[in-house]
């Protein structure tokens, strides 16, 4: 029998922050936090707020609960604990990773592109000033797509490491991380993959891509404001200890986690757990055996829904004469997010958001952090592109209010 649609009276009851009545867009900049976490963040500070591992009985509690909000991270991606760093964000994470690989990677090139938000991109940059060779992986500037081919023919036995998004922030596409990492690690480099924008609606393994580095944010993906990383154990252990010299350098996770990670917020992480395991008992007849596979199956009959979203604003969107969609205008869930950004012919992108805020639609306009794939399809990142990002909990009555307003806006 296949599984049920995705309910979403039920889904919109654990999220608080969705009774404001605005029909939120801006999931791309940060996801709303269901009450599972918002209780367990809480009980965290209600309960247990001491130095967790101390020896006393609630500071054994404390650290249990981080331990299982940190389990509950790495099951997520289908990663062993010790390789999953839960850090303050992802760029804090890819910050300490650069530092801790720079040694690695003098002498060699390190290939980053003009496509992805600059967390997994300006760090490992910015290694030019210790001698690594710096290359761009560039975009087709008619498709907004990184091309596999282009990478193909700039690897080479100097390829360290190749640093790209699962998807883009700014156009929804997904790119082919599994052939990609297979075509690098035959040239003998690495990657590291930015999966900011694709967890929030499809599931990661990264076992299966077989992935070096994986970055991911737990605020954005129904969490509390945190990020992840992961990294192949090998890989960890040859890297240089990012916090103090008496982490030892086997020390996985902690020492590439300069500072320790947040308490309360590691803790709180359980509740993601949580509330995929609701959405599962709700919808699945026959949920698999593991947190990891039963949130790929949820995330099944999310990625129908997201893409019914997608279906009804792009079918509005992509031939409207004063619209232009960046990047893809495929519906199908496996080519993109619903994350939509576009320029509106005549009307400045910074003025939409209080013209789109005056109708209940909350979305933001700007680079979103990047401007290097503005520039490459010819949008100014001044004034840069409108982002109206859904998640799972928006309606198609929420879509259907979008596209009055931006009929208003564009006049036609
Ligand atoms: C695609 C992408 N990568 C990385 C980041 C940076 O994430 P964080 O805020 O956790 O550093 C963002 C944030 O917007 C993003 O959208």
């Amino acid at each position: 029998m296949p599984d049920k649609p995705l309910d979403l009276d039920f889904v919109r009851a654990f999220f608080p922050a969705l009774d404001d009545g605005w029909a939120f867009m801006e999931n791309a900049g940060g996801s709303l936090a269901p009450r599972t976490v918002i209780d367990r963040v809480r009980d965290y500070m209600t309960e247990c707020h001491v130095q967790p591992g101390a020896n006393a009985a609630i500071a054994r509690e404390a650290e249990a609960r981080m331990r299982k909000g940190h389990e509950t991270v790495a099951a997520m991606i289908n990663a062993d604990p010790d390789e999953v760093v839960v850090g303050p964000s992802t760029t804090r994470n890819a910050i300490a990773l650069a530092a801790a690989l720079r040694d690695e990677l003098v002498g060699g090139e390190v290939i980053v592109t003009n496509l992805d938000h600059e967390a997994n991109n300006g760090h490992w940059r910015r290694l030019a000033e210790s001698g690594v060779a710096v290359r761009e992986w560039r975009v087709d500037p008619e498709t907004a797509e990184l091309e596999p081919e282009t990478l193909r023919a700039m690897l080479s036995e100097r390829t360290r490491l190749v640093a790209f998004s699962h998807c883009s922030n700014i156009t929804g596409g997904p790119n082919p991380v599994a052939e990609i990492a297979a075509t690098v690690h035959d040239a003998g480099g690495r990657v590291c993959v930015d999966g900011v924008a694709f967890a929030p609606h499809a599931s990661v393994d990264v076992k299966a891509l077989d992935v070096d580095f994986y970055l991911f944010s737990l605020y954005k993906t129904y969490g509390p404001h945190l990020g992840a990383m992961y990294g192949k154990r090998e890989h960890l252990l040859k890297a240089k200890g990012q916090y103090f010299f008496f982490h030892g350098e086997d020390d996985l996770p902690l020492k590439m986690n300069p500072g320790a990670p947040n308490h309360e917020l590691t803790a709180g992480c359980v509740g993601v757990g949580e509330y995929f395991e609701a959405l599962a008992a709700h919808h699945l007849d026959e949920p698999a055996d593991d947190l990891h596979g039963r949130m790929r199956q949820v995330f099944g009959i999310i990625a129908r829904h997201e893409e019914s979203l997608s279906a009804r604003f792009l079918g509005f969107a992509a031939d409207h004469p004063k619209i232009r969609v960046i990047g893809r205008t495929a519906t199908d869930r496996d080519r993109r997010a619903p994350t939509f950004s576009f320029t509106v012919a005549g009307v400045r992108s910074q003025d939409v958001p209080a013209l789109l805020e005056a109708r209940g639609v909350a979305a933001g306009a700007g680079h979103f952090y990047a401007p290097r794939i503005l520039d490459a399809v010819g949008v100014d990142p001044a004034d840069g592109v409108v982002r109206c990002s859904l998640a799972h909990y928006n309606t198609l009555a929420e879509v259907d209010r979008l596209i009055a307003a931006l009929r208003e806006i564009a006049r036609d």
